[in-house]
C-alpha cells in the first residue's frame, strides 16, 4: 500500500501519439511525473487530489513506462500507444459490480502483456444499495460490502464508492498495466438511466435528475484517466483510430436517451440526434480496416426467444423481459427499434465491420443475414455481476445449458452462448482478418487466478458473399 497514492495510477484515452495519465494523492500536493523521455511537474486538484496529465508527442505502437513521484515516493506504470502500421489487440470488458464477485478477471487482464489498451463498455461502477432498494439483484455476501451502504445519489455518495473500487487490488493492477478507453453505462448513473430520470431515481426524495448525474459524472471524470467532462457539456462517445486495423466507434447511451415511454419511432433515441448521425455517417464511410461499433449494450433482436417458455425464464431472471410479461425489456435496444436498426444495417452493409456489446451478463456470438450481408455482434460477459447461475444459485454450467440450448434454438442468429460464466474479451484486428476470443474466469466468489478460453471466432478480411 502506497502511502501518497493509495489508489495506484492510471492512463487511458491512448491514441497513436498520446495518452491521459492519472493518479489520486493528497490535494493541493506537488506531483512530478515521467512518461518515456517527458517529464514534468502538475499540482493535485485542491479538493480531490487527482492529477490528470496529457502527453503528447509520443511514437506510435510502442511501450511507455510512466511514474508519478511525491513525498518522496515514485509509483510506476506501463502501457502502449496505438500502432498505425500493424494490427491490434485489445481486451474488452463491462458490467462490475463491487459486492457480487473477486475482480479475478481484471487480474487476468493485468497479467496479459500483449494487449494494446482496455476497451471499458461502462459499468465500470454501480450505483446500488449493499442491500438493493429497488429492482436490482442482491450482492453474494462474500465480505465485499458496497461504501457507501446505500445508493449513491450525490457527488460524495459516487467518490466513496469509486474509491472504493479503487482501493481493490486487481483493479489497481490492470490500471497500472494497461490503458483504459471508457464509455459509460446506466450503472454509472443509476439503474436504467435515460436523459431526464431513471427507474431507480426518485427526484421527491433524492432531489433533481440533473443534479445527480452532475455529481456521478463529476466523480467518473475525476476518477478515471480521461479528459471528457460530460458535466461540462464533453459528450462521453467518441472515435477511435486504429491506425492500419480500423476503427472503433465507441457509442455513450444513456445521457441523451429518451424517456422509456416514448412510442417506438424515428423519435425514439438512445444516442440523441448529434450521436447517431455521427456513427451512421462513420458506418457508410467504413474505411480502411475494421470498424467496431462499441455499444454498451446488445445490439442483436431478443424478441424472438419471448415467445418461448424456458427461454423467456432465462430473460426474466436476466431482466431482458418484463418481468411477468412477455414483452420486450423497455431498457434494451429492442426498445428502440428504428435506431437499432439503422446501426445494424449499418454494420451489416460495411464488409469489414462488428459490433461490440456487453451489460446482458452474459457472453453470445451473433452472426445474421441481412439483405444478403453479415451482421455480427461479439457480446462479453460481466465481470462479476450476477449472470443466471448466481441469480438461481445454481452450480456454473449445468443447470443453465437447457436455457442456453432454449435461446439458440429460438434466436437463429445467435451462434452461441454462455449463460453463466464471468471474464471478458480479446478483440484482435488487423487488415486481413478480425477475431475474438471469450476468456472466463472459473469463479468469482473467491480470489482465484484460474482462466481459461471459452468461445473464439475468426473472420477473414472478405466475408463469403462479399465482392470489396
Ligand atoms: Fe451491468
Amino acid at each position: 500500500m502506497s502511502f501518497h497514492f493509495p489508489f495506484g495510477l492510471a492512463s487511458g484515452d491512448v491514441s497513436h501519439d498520446s495518452v491521459v495519465l492519472w493518479a489520486k494523492t493528497d490535494p493541493g500536493a506537488s506531483v512530478s511525473w515521467r512518461c518515456g523521455d517527458a517529464e514534468g511537474t502538475a499540482t493535485s486538484d485542491p479538493k480531490t487530489g487527482s492529477v490528470h496529465v496529457l502527453v503528447e508527442g509520443l511514437d506510435a505502437g510502442a511501450q511507455y513506462s510512466y511514474s508519478f513521484s511525491s513525498g518522496g515516493e515514485l509509483i510506476e506504470g506501463r502501457f502502449r500507444t496505438i500502432p498505425t502500421d500493424r494490427g491490434v489487440r485489445f481486451a474488452v470488458l463491462c458490467c462490475a459490480k463491487y459486492n457480487s464477485g473477486f475482480f479475478n478477471a481484471y487480474r487476468a487482464i493485468a497479467d496479459m502483456d500483449d494487449i494494446d489498451f482496455v476497451l471499458e463498455l461502462g459499468d465500470y461502477i454501480y450505483e446500488a444499495a449493499e442491500v438493493p432498494t429497488g429492482k436490482q439483484t442482491p450482492g453474494a455476501g462474500i465480505g465485499r460490502p458496497m461504501d457507501p451502504l446505500g445508493n449513491c445519489v450525490t457527488y460524495k455518495d459516487y467518490d466513496t464508492r469509486y474509491a472504493l473500487y479503487r482501493r481493490d487490488t486487481d483493479l489497481i493492477a490492470l490500471h497500472a498495466k494497461h490503458a483504459m478507453i471508457a464509455t459509460i453505462d446506466d450503472h454509472e448513473l443509476s439503474d436504467n438511466a435515460w436523459e431526464g430520470g431513471a427507474d431507480e431515481h426518485d427526484p421527491a426524495t433524492e432531489g433533481p435528475w440533473s443534479d445527480r448525474v452532475r455529481g456521478a459524472m463529476t466523480a467518473w471524470s475525476d476518477w478515471m484517466p480521461t479528459l471528457r467532462r460530460p458535466q461540462d457539456g464533453d459528450v462521453v462517445w467518441r472515435e477511435i483510430d486504429l491506425g492500419a486495423a480500423g476503427r472503433i466507434l465507441l457509442c455513450e447511451t444513456r445521457l441523451k436517451r429518451s424517456d422509456p415511454n416514448t412510442p417506438q419511432g424515428v423519435t425514439k433515441t438512445a444516442l440523441g440526434a448529434e450521436q447517431r448521425a455521427f456513427m451512421l455517417d462513420k458506418l457508410a464511410e467504413g474505411g480502411d480496416g475494421w470498424t467496431f461499433l462499441a455499444v454498451p449494450s446488445m445490439l442483436s433482436d431478443l424478441d424472438h426467444a419471448i415467445g418461448d417458455e424456458e427461454a423467456l425464464f432465462a430473460l426474466h431472471k436476466l431482466k431482458l423481459a418484463e418481468a411477468d410479461s412477455p414483452k420486450d425489456f423497455h431498457d434494451l435496444w429492442d426498445s428502440f427499434e428504428w435506431e437499432q436498426n439503422q446501426l445494424i444495417d449499418g454494420v451489416a452493409r460495411l464488409p469489414r465491420a462488428v459490433a461490440l456489446s456487453g451489460d446482458v451478463h452474459f457472453s453470445a456470438e451473433f452472426a445474421s443475414t441481412r439483405d444478403g450481408a453479415v451482421f455480427d455482434e461479439w457480446t462479453v460477459t460481466s465481470i462479476t455481476s450476477p449472470n443466471l447461475d448466481d441469480k438461481m444459485g445454481w452450480p456454473r454450467a449445468a443447470k443453465s445449458l437447457d436455457y442456453e440450448a432454449a435461446l439458440l434454438r429460438n434466436l437463429p442468429d445467435m451462434r452461441w452462448c454462455d449463460l453463466d460464466s464471468h471474464g471478458f474479451l480479446i478483440v484482435e484486428a488487423d487488415p486481413q482478418f478480425a477475431s475474438c476470443q471469450w476468456w472466463f474466469v472459473d469463479q468469482v466468489r473467491a480470489i482465484s487466478n484460474d482462466v481459461t478460453m471459452g468461445h473464439s471466432v475468426a473472420l477473414p478480411a472478405h466475408p463469403e458473399g462479399t465482392t470489396s
